[in-house]
């Protein structure tokens, strides 16, 4: 199986409601390996980057002030960035992160337990993992300095 590298970043409703613990808990459990992090204020422009797929679409807009904590009111728009490194690693994050919807995610998962539907529909999924090898990479190099991941 493939040794592979993906991004994950705790999102502001992950941090608000105090669930970095027990999410990199869950990743610890499925044997994967934190190789880099970090606290990044997310700019506008950082956001719009790392969600380019979705320009467009009618969650966009809100997208983009969830990731930067816009709903949540953090300080200075942060997330927790990690680089984790493992077999099948990207795969294996997503199991563990569950669906993207919160309601159709499998009990157990992060988002099955933890995620929530606001009433106006907006998804509040708690972590972002990266979905190929492709995304990873491109996520990876717009997250972190190549020196900010331990070899
Ligand atoms: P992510 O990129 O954040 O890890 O999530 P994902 O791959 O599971 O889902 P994706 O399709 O890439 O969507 C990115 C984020 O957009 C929000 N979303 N809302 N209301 C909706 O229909 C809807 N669809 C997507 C979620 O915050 C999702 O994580
Ligand atoms: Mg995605």
């Amino acid at each position: 199986m493939p040794i592979e590298q993906t991004l994950i970043l705790i999102k502001p409703d992950g941090l608000h409601r105090r669930l970095t613990g027990l999410t990199i808990d869950r990743l610890d459990a499925a044997g994967l390996t934190m190789v880099a992090a970090k606290m990044v204020s997310v700019s506008k422009e950082l956001a719009e980057t790392h969600y380019a797929e979705h320009l467009g679409k009618p969650f966009y807009p809100n997208l983009i002030k969830y990731i930067r904590g816009v709903f949540h009111g953090l300080p200075d728009h942060r997330v927790l960035a990690m680089v984790y490194r493992g077999e099948s690693c990207i795969a294996k994050v997503r199991e563990v992160a569950g669906a993207t919807n919160p309601e159709a995610a499998a009990p157990g998962t992060i988002r099955g337990s933890f995620g929530r539907v606001t009433t106006a529909g907006q998804f509040e999924n708690v972590l972002h993992a990266s979905a190929n090898p492709t995304d990873a990479e491109r996520e990876i190099a717009l997250w972190f300095k190549k020196e900010e991941i331990l070899p």
